[in-house]
């Protein structure tokens, strides 16, 4: 399909050793946030660096911003801010050398260099740990210089081989803010992850890498709402015991209904049956306190998807 900034067609890797990644095919939109997701040794490293022109794929294709990785790295280059997996910077260097270094390399000097070094630094939270030597960093914190390096010299796209390896919970909750800001200002973020928590909340779109192969790629919304309609419903109610279940399975689509303390869940199968719901549980006089839709999650999404590999 025409329009997408970031495409890679049936690209694949084979190693001397006999393993072959792919062929993976994936497509981000610009500004959009990529979630590149699948266990560890499923490809992600490999896909990310043959799309960078740092590692030479055995065939297909790949399109950034217009530019083949393979013909034109240097230009490709100047336009993304790449991430590295485990990145390793020299022991001795500081956090702010080693951002200052990545500014140097951008071209930047002076006072316009001292700035973009305090700025990222400051936006990826490791200002206070700048002037250490790197070789006492955590995992988590070379993760987090790794992405401050990336992001000097507000690239137009951020291509990041799983940033949040390591990192602690308030610092990825932090990264995703991050993210989503950068995505504000329009940028174009692919990235990788082993866990796919760290989706939840800020991809629009994924590629489930498994075995080497995409096994699932699309938009986050629509890829939740495919397969058979049911909504689910979780309603909790003040008096459990004036809801009658019987009356609940009565309702038009209702597949299953539980109740577990003052939690009821039910399910509807191919009918929004929402509104029915809610009201019944007014009328019983049960006291209704909250009600929302319980959405399919990417988690079972991914299960379903390593169940029908293991299965076929
Ligand atoms: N340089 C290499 N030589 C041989 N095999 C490799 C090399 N790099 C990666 N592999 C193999 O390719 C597969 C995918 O690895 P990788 O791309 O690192 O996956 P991921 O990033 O998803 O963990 C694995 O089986 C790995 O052992
Ligand atoms: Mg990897």
């Amino acid at each position: 399909m025409a329009g997408w900034f970031i495409e890679v067609v049936d690209l694949y890797k084979r190693y001397r050793d006999g393993v072959t990644v792919g062929p993976i095919s994936l497509s981000a939109g610009r500004g959009q946030i990529y979630g590149f997701v699948g266990p560890n040794g499923s490809g992600k490293t490999t896909t990310i660096r043959c799309m960078l022109g740092l590692q030479r794929p055995s065939g297909g294709h790949v399109s950034i911003a217009g530019l083949d990785p393979t013909t034109q790295p240097k230009e490709l280059m100047r336009m993304v801010g790449y991430s590295q997996e485990l990145p390793s910077f020299p022991p001795f260097l500081t956090g702010r050398d080693v951002v200052r270094v990545a500014a140097e390399l951008k071209g930047l000097s002076g006072e316009e260099l001292r700035r973009e070094v305090a700025r990222v630094l400051d936006l990826t939270g490791i200002v206070s740990h700048a002037n250490r030597k790197v070789g006492g960093y955590s995992k988590g914190m070379l993760q987090r210089l790794s992405v401050a390096q990336a992001l000097v010299g507000d690239p137009e796209i951020l291509i990041l081989d799983e940033p949040m390896l390591g990192v602690d919970p308030a610092a990825r909750f932090q990264m995703r803010e991050i993210f989503l800001e950068l995505r504000r200002s329009g940028k174009t973020i692919l990235f990788s992850t082993h866990e796919l928590l760290e989706l939840e909340r800020v991809a629009d779109r994924v590629g489930v890498i498994y075995r080497g192969k995409v096994a699932v790629e699309g938009d986050v919304g629509e890829l939740l709402s495919q397969g058979p309609r049911v909504i689910r419903v979780e309603a909790e109610v003040m008096r459990p015991q004036l809801v009658n279940p019987a009356l609940l399975e009565s309702l038009e689509g209702v597949s299953r209904v539980s109740i577990e303390g003052s939690i009821i869940r039910v399910e509807f199968d191919g009918v929004d049956g929402r509104e029915a719901l809610s009201e019944a549980l007014v009328r019983s006089g049960a006291g209704l306190l909250r009600l929302e839709t319980v959405n399919k999650t990417l988690e079972e999404l991914f299960m379903e998807v390593v169940r029908r590999h293991a299965g076929g």
